[in-house]
């Protein structure tokens, strides 16, 4: 015992090493369920990890955080395949009255995680010393995830939902519910956080990219409708496809917005109309627009929140703006990319962009005012320069015509 070669650590080091790991293992416990039908055939199929931070009152003056992140001992009482009625749900069960559950909603092609409640017992004073007893306290949240029915949701980056006195944060998630056939599909739909993480994340730090090994370009995104409905019908519309350019550290990320997977809201006034996109990553885009001159509409403000990959919040706001004007009573178009600089850290790069967020009438878009890109002036060059090269083959064709013909007739005399 006394005798230790320099190679060994002290025994209750070792002890300690061994309790290290195993409190390791249970910390980064990923919860699994399959469920299965009457006919005993998997018709919901999910893994993840998650955990919960709470923030709660206590019976002094300052109030305490708690982080509940040992799910080991969880149970499922209450997952559901759903039927006809009911829509299919996770309910898990752990700790000292900890209870989560989340549903699940189908459309015609999509099906999407819905409702997440949590609830939690601050009458257990284990896990809440010295709380003010309020018993159990549930918080729901939601999200807004439309994933093409038969795919399975993949997201192993971090989510993070803050509600109320809650920080849930989930990651490692592997889910389908509506499985077809009781087999799990193999084809993943990712959620932009991870897409955007292999798609824009500087993976060598260290050496220096060389200009010619410039990052692929980012394909087009997707061209979404956004019709804000007032309750007197639609009375703003924009059809665009936005590219989010986001400068840290010197680094451009590239977000293309998937209109399948964003929602959206607004408002209208007589001098002011708002559009404001939601996602996953969003946290919210909004576009603002404002009458000018009192015969023109203009994008006035865009204020924007981004819940970036490593988890932190990105951030702006820029009041003064100047883009997309046009006539009240017309709707400004513009096909090919347009850039809204918003700072010098972030810009909108717009396709296929159309707007009218001021006197729509019977839900229909009015004439367009083009933007200057789109104008025909710069084919007039185009169109005069081919038309001389036109000429000139013509003009060549009719000498070596004329050469020919002499020639011939040279040869018959
Ligand atoms: C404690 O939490 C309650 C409710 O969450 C909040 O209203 C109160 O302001 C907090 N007090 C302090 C000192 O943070
Ligand atoms: C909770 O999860 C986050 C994200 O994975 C992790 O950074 C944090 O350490 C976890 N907290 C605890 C107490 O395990
Ligand atoms: C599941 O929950 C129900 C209602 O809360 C309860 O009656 C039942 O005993 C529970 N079953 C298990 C296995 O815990
Ligand atoms: C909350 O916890 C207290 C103390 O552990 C317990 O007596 C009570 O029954 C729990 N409430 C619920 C709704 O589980
Ligand atoms: C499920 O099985 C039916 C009948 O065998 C087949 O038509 C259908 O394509 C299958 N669906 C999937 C997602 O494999
Ligand atoms: C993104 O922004 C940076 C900095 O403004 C700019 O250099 C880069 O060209 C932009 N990339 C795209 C695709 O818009
Ligand atoms: C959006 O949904 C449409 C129709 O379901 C589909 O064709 C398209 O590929 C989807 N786009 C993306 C980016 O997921
Ligand atoms: C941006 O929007 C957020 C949320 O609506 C708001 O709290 C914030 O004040 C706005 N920022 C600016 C600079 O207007
Ligand atoms: C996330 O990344 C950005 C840019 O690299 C950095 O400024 C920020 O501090 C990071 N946040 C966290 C919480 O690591």
């Amino acid at each position: 015992m006394g005798c230790r070669g320099p190679g060994f650590f002290p025994v209750p080091g070792s002890g300690l090493v061994v309790l290290g790991l195993l409190l390791g293992a249970v910390h980064s416990y990923a919860l699994e369920l399959n469920l299965t039908d009457s006919e005993k055939v998997t018709c919901l199929y999910a893994k993840w990890q998650m955990n919960f931070t709470i923030h709660y009152e206590t019976t002094s003056k300052n109030n305490k955080t708690v982080t509940v992140s040992d799910l080991g001992t969880a149970t499922y009482n209450g997952s559901t395949c759903g039927d006809d009625q009911n829509s299919p749900k996770i309910a898990v069960q752990f700790g000292s009255g900890f209870s989560w559950i989340v549903s699940f909603m189908k459309k015609t092609s999509t099906y999407s995680i819905d409702n997440i409640s949590f609830s939690y017992n601050t009458s257990d004073n284990i896990t809440f010393p010295d709380a003010k007893d309020k018993g159990v306290i549930t918080v729901y949240d939601y999200l807004i995830i439309g994933i093409p029915l038969n795919d399975v949701f993949r997201c192993n980056s971090l989510s993070i939902l803050e509600k109320d006195d809650v920080v849930q944060r989930y990651w490692d998630v592997l889910v389908q519910a509506f499985v077809q056939n009781g087999t799990v599909s193999k084809k993943e739909f990712l959620c932009d956080k991870d897409k955007f993480s292999t798609t824009v994340t500087p993976i060598i730090p260290t050496t220096v990219p060389s200009p010619t090994t410039a990052p692929t370009p980012k394909e087009k995104p997707e061209v979404g409708t956004y019709a804000v409905n007032n309750g007197n019908g639609t009375c703003l519309l924009a059809t665009m496809g936005l590219q989010l350019n986001i400068t840290q550290d010197k680094v451009a990320s590239i977000v293309n917005i998937n209109p399948n997977t964003t929602d959206f809201t607004g408002s209208c006034h007589p001098q002011t109309a708002l559009l404001r996109l939601n996602s996953s990553t969003i946290k919210y885009l909004d576009f603002i627009f404002a009458v000018k001159n009192e015969n023109r509409f203009y994008l006035k403000e865009v204020n924007v929140s981004l819940n970036l990959v490593n988890g932190s919040v990105f951030s702006i706001a820029n009041h003064n703006l100047s883009y997309w004007d046009a006539p009240l009573g017309s709707s400004y178009m513009c096909n090919k990319e347009q850039t809204v600089s918003v700072s010098g850290t972030f810009q909108i790069n717009t396709f296929d962009l159309r707007v009218q967020p001021f006197s729509v009438m019977e839900g229909k878009y009015s004439t367009a005012q083009e933007c200057s890109l789109d104008d025909d002036t710069i084919l007039i060059p185009i169109i005069v320069g081919a038309g001389l090269s036109g000429l000139i083959i013509v003009i060549v064709i009719a000498y070596l015509i004329g050469r020919r013909k002499s020639y011939a007739g040279y040869q018959t005399l």
